[in-house]
């Protein structure tokens, strides 16, 4: 989780290799977030010793998670390149909060289709198990390929660096960036 919210900002980086190298780990990242998630849930809820063992682990590890939103004098010194820890917390947070996930629906060339998609999973990173045609190119919020207009529920934007205001103001949101806030969203390429 926390490495996913770290390598969607690194994807922004003003290092393009940087940038590209975090582009590619999204995605392989938020797979493995949502697998190791189901994990947690299976063993947490399965029997009396995998309860006990996970409840143990958790409780071993959590009093550390703080660390890993300490600002530190490396990244202090490369504003624009690195990303703060610190800037992480509210997104990780967001996802622990969040619910179970979210119905998406998204239309692209005159065709919809729907996916349920993990709590703090970007739409694009989401759908895209079910549209893999679904346009992208940067995945960090700069080049706007990604840009759909929301047009039903709430999306949660992390970063904008693409959209103007009058497009923000029409509804459009990119959607590699955009967390479902809301049970249902629908999003539409096409507009
Ligand atoms: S893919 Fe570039 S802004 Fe979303």
């Amino acid at each position: 989780m926390w490495r996913l919210a770290l390598f969607g900002r690194l994807a922004a980086s003003a290092d393009p290799v940087l940038a590209a190298i975090a582009a590619k780990g999204v995605k392989e990242l938020t797979y493995h977030r949502d697998y190791a998630a189901q994990w947690v849930i299976r063993l947490g809820d399965g029997t009396p010793l995998s309860h006990g063992k996970m409840q143990a682990a958790l409780g071993a590890i959590w009093p550390l998670v703080d660390e890993l939103f300490q600002a530190d004098p490396v990244t202090a010194a490369l504003p624009g390149v690195a990303a703060d820890p610190a800037g992480l917390r509210a997104e990780v947070d967001t996802v622990l909060d969040a619910g179970p996930g979210a119905e998406v629906t998204v239309l692209l060339d005159g065709r919809s289709s729907t996916a349920t998609i993990p709590a703090g999973t970007p739409v694009l990173d989401g759908a895209q198990r079910v549209r893999p045609d679904l346009p992208f190119a940067c995945k960090g919020g700069v080049c706007g390929t990604c840009r759909a207009r929301l047009v039903a529920g709430e999306v949660t934007m992390r970063r904008n660096y693409a959209l103007e205001q009058e497009e923000l103001d029409a509804g459009y949101i990119l959607t590699c960036q955009s967390l479902p806030a809301s049970d249902q969203i629908t999003v539409d390429y096409d507009a």
